[in-house]
């Protein structure tokens, strides 16, 4: 289902719906799955409800979860750099973008470049894919959106043709490329190599391997606002399939596992208990301490970002680090064989 939205900005934002009828089905099927594997476990792409998208946003500000600022200093400081070293006029796409603040830098950059541009945005939460549309389009008159409200590999499979005469500028920001395991990571890029074309790029935001202390209070702050973005998988599940978890007696717990370079990050149950959950109908068992696996944050250095490049049909061309080199922002190049 595609729909414009006439208005304010005029027949400039096309959004298709791709959010299939059975969505719903597909998240019980999953939550079920999980919870019912050994060890328990679920899905991050489910954290994005509307209160999820914007508990993503509040993390962002928090003093410990550096990656935003220091990818935000990286991209305010070299957007015309890395828009010029992908040559001609640009449509830019972004997977996952958001609330999509920081691709403005490069919005911004590209529009000192050519009088027009065409913004193509994917992302699982509709309304977070809306309201940063709308935004965007306010500030700026000369951008058209045409969004794609869905899975990564839906959005990747709709996309209409670019238009003529331009190359593509994809963009995968935040290390959410960190959410995948080193398989996962692979058929993603291989996914997005497939409707790149030779001359386009991809700009791929990796967080660096750092101390564990650093890495752990990014995703445990003292707020507890992580703590929310993760418990809200619960309050979620409780809304949408009709389950009775006690979000009180669970908690939020992050290890980094310095071994695969990846924080982890769980949900511990702080009792023995059942839960009952309507659709399926099921009743699942918690023994005191255990844990349900919620997501990977997986860290990364250079040379291992060349490899999986290389690995996927893309070169790593340029990457630019911030000042402390706390994060990375890669352009990976569309390699010149189409083996991949
Ligand atoms: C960690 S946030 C990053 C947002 C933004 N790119 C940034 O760097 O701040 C991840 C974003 O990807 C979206 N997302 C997560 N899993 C997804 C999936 N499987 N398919 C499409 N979008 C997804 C979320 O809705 C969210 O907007």
């Amino acid at each position: 289902m595609s729909q414009t939205y006439p208005g304010a900005s005029a027949d400039r934002l096309r959004i298709h719906n791709l959010a299939r009828a059975e969505a719903r089905n597909s998240f019980a099927e999953d939550v079920r799955a999980g919870l019912l594997a050994e060890p328990k476990k679920l899905l991050p792409k489910y954290f994005y409800d509307e209160l999820g998208s914007q508990l993503f946003e509040a993390i962002c500000l928090l003093p410990e979860y550096y990656p935003t600022r220091a990818e935000n200093e990286i991209l305010t400081g070299y957007a015309d750099e890395i828009v010029r070293a992908v040559e001609g006029p640009k449509t830019l796409l972004e997977m996952g973008s958001g609330s999509a603040s920081k691709t403005r830098c490069i919005i911004e950059a590209l529009l000192k470049q050519q009088d027009e541009l065409l913004f193509v945005p994917v992302d699982i939460s509709a309304t977070a894919l809306e309201t940063s549309s709308r935004v965007l389009l306010q500030s700026y008159p000369r951008l058209r959106i045409e969004a794609y409200a869905g899975d990564y590999y839906d959005g990747l499979a709709a996309l209409h043709e670019r238009p003529e005469g331009t190359r593509t500028l994809a963009l995968f920001l935040g290390s959410n490329i960190g959410n995948f395991d080193a398989d996962e990571a692979q058929r993603f890029l291989r996914a997005m190599r497939s409707v790149l074309r030779a001359g386009d790029a991809l700009l791929l935001g990796a967080d660096l391997k750092k101390e564990p202390a650093v890495l752990e209070a990014a995703y445990n702050d003292a707020l507890g606002v992580t703590a929310a973005f993760n418990l809200n998988l619960l309050v979620r599940i409780n809304r949408e399939l009709e389950a009775n978890f006690d979000t009180r007696a669970f908690r939020h717990h992050v290890a980094y596992n310095a071994e695969i370079g990846c924080v982890e990050t769980y949900i511990e149950s702080q009792r023995a208990q059942s839960v009952r959950m309507g659709k399926p109908g099921l009743e699942i068992h918690f023994a005191e301490g255990e844990r349900i696996h919620t997501e990977n944050s997986y860290k990364y250095d250079l040379a291992g970002l060349s490899r999986m490049a290389e690995e996927t049909g893309f070169v790593r061309a340029r990457t630019w680090l911030d000042e402390r080199e706390q994060f990375s922002s890669n352009l990976l190049m569309v390699a010149e064989s189409d083996a991949v």
